[in-house]
This record gives C-alpha cells, sequence and structure tokens, in this order.
C-alpha cells in the first residue's frame, strides 16, 4: 500500500511509519523533520502546516492510507482533508480519549457524551491547551474528518499511550525510578484504576485497520488495572535489590505541590477520582476490533532499556526530582 503519515518523526506517528515499513508498505511521512528523523525505508516530505497552503503540494497524490495525528490545530486537519480526502482510500485520525465529556464515570464506550468542539483554529485562538480546548479540538476535527472522508473513515481515541520513544517521560519515570533504587516515592492508592496502551501495540493495529479498511470509532485502550499492581510489577523488573516503595498519602502529596499524571513536581500514572473515567475505558470492543495489548513486562523492559540508554539520572518533564522526593521523605 502507499500510505502517507502526517507527522512520522517522533513516538506515535514515528510507530506507525516503523510499522508500516517492517510490513513492506510504501510509506512518505510530511512533517518539518524538526522533532526527530522518519524511520529508515520512510520517505520525509518536507513541510510545515503552520504555512498556509504548505500542504497544497501533496494535493491530488494518489495514496491507499492517510494516517493524521494533528493534535490541537483543526486548520491543519482541514487543509489536510482539503488537499488529499478525495484522492485517499482510507482515512485514520489518531483523537484522544481526552474528547470525552464525563471524565469520572467508569467503562465508558464510545457512545459517551462527547465535549463541545472547539471550532476557531488553534493557530489564531492562541492561550493555553486546556484538556478541555485540546479535547474539544479533537471532536472538531473528528468530525471534519467524518465530513470529507466519509465511510472510510477511522478515529481512534487512545488513552495512555506508553513505551519507546515517549516524549512526555508519563510512564518511563518509574522504570527508571525504581532501577536508580534506594526509598521511591508512590502514592498511597494502591487500588486507583489505571489502563494503558504500548505504542506499538497501537502502531499495529492502526497499520492493520488501513489494511482491512477497518472504520468506525473506537477507544484504543488496554485492559484496567489496579495503580499498586502496575506500580508492583514495575519495581519488581526495574527495581535494584534496595528499593523500597514508600506509600505516601494523596493529602501529603497535594500539600506538598505535587500533582497527579504529568509535568514537573508530578506522579505519574497517580489520577484523581474525578478522572477514574479516563483512565478506565471498556477495552473489549477494540480487543474484539483485533487491538492486541502485550504484557506490561514487555512494556517496562523496552521502557527501561529506553531510560537507560538516556540515562537515569538526566532531568524529565514529569515525575519527581532528587530533592523534590527527598523533601517528601522527611
Ligand atoms: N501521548 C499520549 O499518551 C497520547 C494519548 C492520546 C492521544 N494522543 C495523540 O497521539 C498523537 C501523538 O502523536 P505523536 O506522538 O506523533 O506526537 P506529536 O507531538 O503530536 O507530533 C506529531 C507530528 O507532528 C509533526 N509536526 C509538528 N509541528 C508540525 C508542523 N508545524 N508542520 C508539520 N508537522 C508538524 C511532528 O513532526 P516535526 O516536529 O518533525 O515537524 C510530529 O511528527 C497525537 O494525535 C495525540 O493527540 C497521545
Amino acid at each position: 500500500m502507499r500510505i502517507l503519515v502526517l507527522g512520522g518523526t517522533v513516538f506515535v506517528s514515528h510507530a506507525i511509519a516503523t510499522e508500516a515499513v517492517r510490513r513492506g508498505h510504501e510509506v512518505s511521512c510530511a512533517a518539518r523533520g524538526a522533532s526527530g528523523t522518519v524511520p529508515a525505508g520512510a520517505e520525509l516530505v518536507p513541510l510545515d502546516r503552520d504555512e498556509p497552503g504548505a500542504i497544497e503540494r501533496l494535493a491530488g497524490a494518489r495514496f491507499d492510507a492517510v494516517i493524521d495525528v494533528a493534535t490541537h490545530d483543526l486548520d491543519w486537519v482541514r487543509d489536510a482533508l482539503r488537499a488529499l480526502a478525495e484522492t485517499t482510500g482510507h482515512w485514520t485520525f489518531v483523537s484522544t480519549i481526552n474528547v470525552y465529556a464525563d471524565t469520572a464515570t467508569q467503562h465508558q464506550k464510545t457512545d459517551g457524551a462527547l465535549l463541545e468542539p472547539v471550532t476557531e483554529p488553534r493557530r489564531s485562538a492562541g492561550g493555553q491547551l486546556t484538556p478541555e480546548i485540546y479535547g474539544g479540538i479533537k471532536v472538531a476535527s473528528e468530525n471534519a474528518v467524518y465530513e470529507a472522508v466519509g465511510e472510510r473513515t477511522l478515529v481512534v481515541r487512545p488513552g495512555l499511550i506508553t513505551g519507546p520513544g515517549d516524549n512526555m517521560d508519563r510512564f518511563g519515570y518509574w522504570p527508571a525510578r525504581f532501577a536508580r533504587g534506594g526509598r521511591v516515592v508512590v502514592p498511597d492508592a494502591p487500588e486507583q484504576p489505571i489502563q494503558h496502551l504500548d505504542v506499538r501495540d497501537l502502531a499495529e493495529w492502526i497499520v492493520t485497520a488501513g489494511e482491512r479498511g477497518i472504520t468506525g470509532t473506537h477507544d484504543a485502550v488496554g485492559p484496567i488495572r489496579t495503580l499498586g499492581s502496575v506500580l508492583s510489577e514495575i519495581a519488581e523488573l526495574a527495581g535494584t535489590a534496595d528499593v523500597e516503595p514508600v506509600p505516601v498519602a494523596p493529602e501529603k502529596l497535594l500539600e506538598g505541590g505535587i500533582v497527579h499524571w504529568e509535568g514537573p513536581r508530578s506522579l505519574p500514572l497517580w489520577a484523581p477520582s474525578s478522572h477514574y473515567g479516563v483512565v478506565t475505558h471498556d477495552p473489549t470492543p477494540a480487543a474484539a476490533d483485533g487491538l492486541v495489548t502485550r504484557p506490561l513486562a514487555d512494556t517496562v523492559r523496552a521502557a527501561l532499556a529506553e531510560e537507560r540508554a538516556r540515562g537515569l539520572h538526566r532531568p524529565r518533564k514529569s515525575g519527581l526530582t532528587p530533592a523534590v522526593e527527598a523533601e517528601l521523605l522527611c
């Protein structure tokens, strides 16, 4: 197949392009090349989607499948559709679990109520990209794809994506932290639900969907587990002999300015009960549609290998620094 990935230089879109090349497809990646390189065997079509009309250079090109990961710009989505929708067979839009309005109710499916679409293009909107605006832009983007491509549309809504190449450090923090050993602050929330999907499983499913013509809207999520069992397994696989997880009460973490999920002074994978719905979408429909999820151990080993290569002590976008952790352990 002739496949165009709008992206291809980092994490999710790079994994999709890698998998498509591995299966022998002819793969082009349209991106600036600023975030990284495209996989060996794929072609980079250099373009900047912020430049009005840039994607026009691809107009009329014939692709069997297009995969767009446009994160927060409706204009990007519209421009790509204008240039390519008519001449493309199958169109995948990578959306997000953040499109759902109800963040608390567990075991939702794709028929859950959505956020209001945010239709003003991000390029002109400016301002802070809150989860609501991010989700709203994704809702508007999904609508734009369905409008232009109709029944040939696949919308994929992933939850937390993990595995090699994670550019937000939302999972690798834990294998790296346990591998450094000693006393490790963990949230005292062992029963908190959590689900994730390895980026390689997501990529395999998206490429398969293009090959088989799978369409419609799907949550791309893995099995639901507890935070306690996930952290224990990571500690067992990655931890040194002297590792000692120290549960710290959520109230104490919050008082110390520690935030959930991601960012500086955060504990990745830790979620407030107001957001348990975001980490517990029903995984059975995607599994029935062919999404195969690998064991957590496989994700941990791959993330740990990458963390070791990048340096266990490197600064990270998410997690606690040793100094902040020491404060909490006093
Ligand atoms: N991470 C998660 O846990 C998670 C969860 C749910 C959904 N998602 C979704 O998964 C997708 C993640 O995609 P990703 O990992 O590939 O990362 P990304 O950070 O969304 O970047 C995607 C691609 O966009 C390209 N790009 C950025 N600015 C550009 C520009 N001005 N012109 C042309 N291309 C540009 C980048 O290449 P260059 O910079 O080289 O141009 C990159 O290849 C997104 O749709 C996100 O919403 C992620």
